[in-house]
């Protein structure tokens, strides 16, 4: 059973996990404090899991296809796929607008953090409103080389900006400045129906898969990674700019180089 806690983290046990750790805040603040609501308090009463069916699919399917990569998932709510990803080796960082929920959700990291201490720099909690609330966070070690230098180190051709269940009264600012966003990632991964507006007639699906689409490099529907859901990934980062990024990579395991070389002499 230890492999269950070993990386990579067995999903099964982490759904379990953050069943228990659910049911506590739920238990100690009431779903209402807690921001748990009714959208958590169903997984509780329902005893689904911690981690709900297309969670765990977009977990698996974001593990296996992009290691290394970075991942912003806006609108995260507690997090919990965020608790996934960064579990199993994935560089993640949450963006929630949700006070109460913002508070849960760091109640949640911490007690991974008990158990998997490299969580801690693997997986930031932003709270405010995407994109805004990304936007001002200051990028760490800055390679003046980089020409793309992201501002901050999401926005970049490395990082998968995500998006699950997002039903939300968006502005049409925040919605404009939401689509403005996505070119900044290499890819996006959002769920066709419940982005921004439910969207249960396929027509409708398909009318926003066209809208992003068309300023994407590429696009396809996702319609194995979890029955009753829309997935779809629109790919973004230019060649060049994946190329780019390789370099800036290259260049800085030199620097690393330099600086273990500078260290030893
Ligand atoms: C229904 S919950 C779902 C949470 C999670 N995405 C999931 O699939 O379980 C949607 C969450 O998105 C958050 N949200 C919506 N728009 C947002 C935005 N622009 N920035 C940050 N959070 C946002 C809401 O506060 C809410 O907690």
């Amino acid at each position: 059973m230890r492999d269950n806690l070993a990386p990579s983290v067995s999903l099964d046990f982490l759904d379990g996990y953050l069943f228990r750790l659910l049911q506590e805040i739920a238990a100690q603040e009431g779903l209402e404090k807690s921001g748990l609501l009714n959208y958590y308090g169903s997984r509780i009463a329902n005893r689904i899991g911690g981690l709900i069916e297309y969670e765990e699919g977009l977990a698996r399917y974001l593990l296996n296809e992009y290691p290394g990569y970075r991942v912003v998932h806006a609108g995260m709510g507690v997090g919990t796929l965020a608790c996934a990803l960064a579990c199993n080796g994935m560089t993640v960082a949450g963006v929630e607008a949700y006070g109460e929920r913002v508070r849960s959700a760091r109640r949640l990291r911490s007690a991974l953090v008990e158990v998997w201490p490299e969580v801690a720099d693997r997986y930031q909690i932003v709270e405010g409103s995407y994109p805004q609330a990304l936007m001002g966070i200051p990028k760490a070690g800055w390679r003046p080389w980089r020409r793309s230098s992201p501002a901050n180190p999401w926005l970049d051709v490395n990082a998968i900006l995500v998006f699950t269940n997002v039903v939300s009264t968006w502005s049409d600012e925040t919605q404009a400045a939401i689509f403005d966003s996505m070119p900044r990632f290499g890819e996006v991964i959002l769920d066709l129906r419940l982005f921004g507006i439910q969207r249960d007639d396929d027509t409708e699906r398909l009318a926003l898969f066209d809208r992003i689409a068309e300023s994407a490099r590429s696009a396809e529907r996702l319609p194995g990674l979890s029955s009753g859901s829309h997935f779809a990934r629109f790919m973004f980062g230019s060649v060049a700019a994946v190329l780019s990024a390789a370099a800036s990579a290259a260049l800085d395991l030199v620097t690393v180089a330099g600086d273990l070389l500078v260290v030893m002499a």
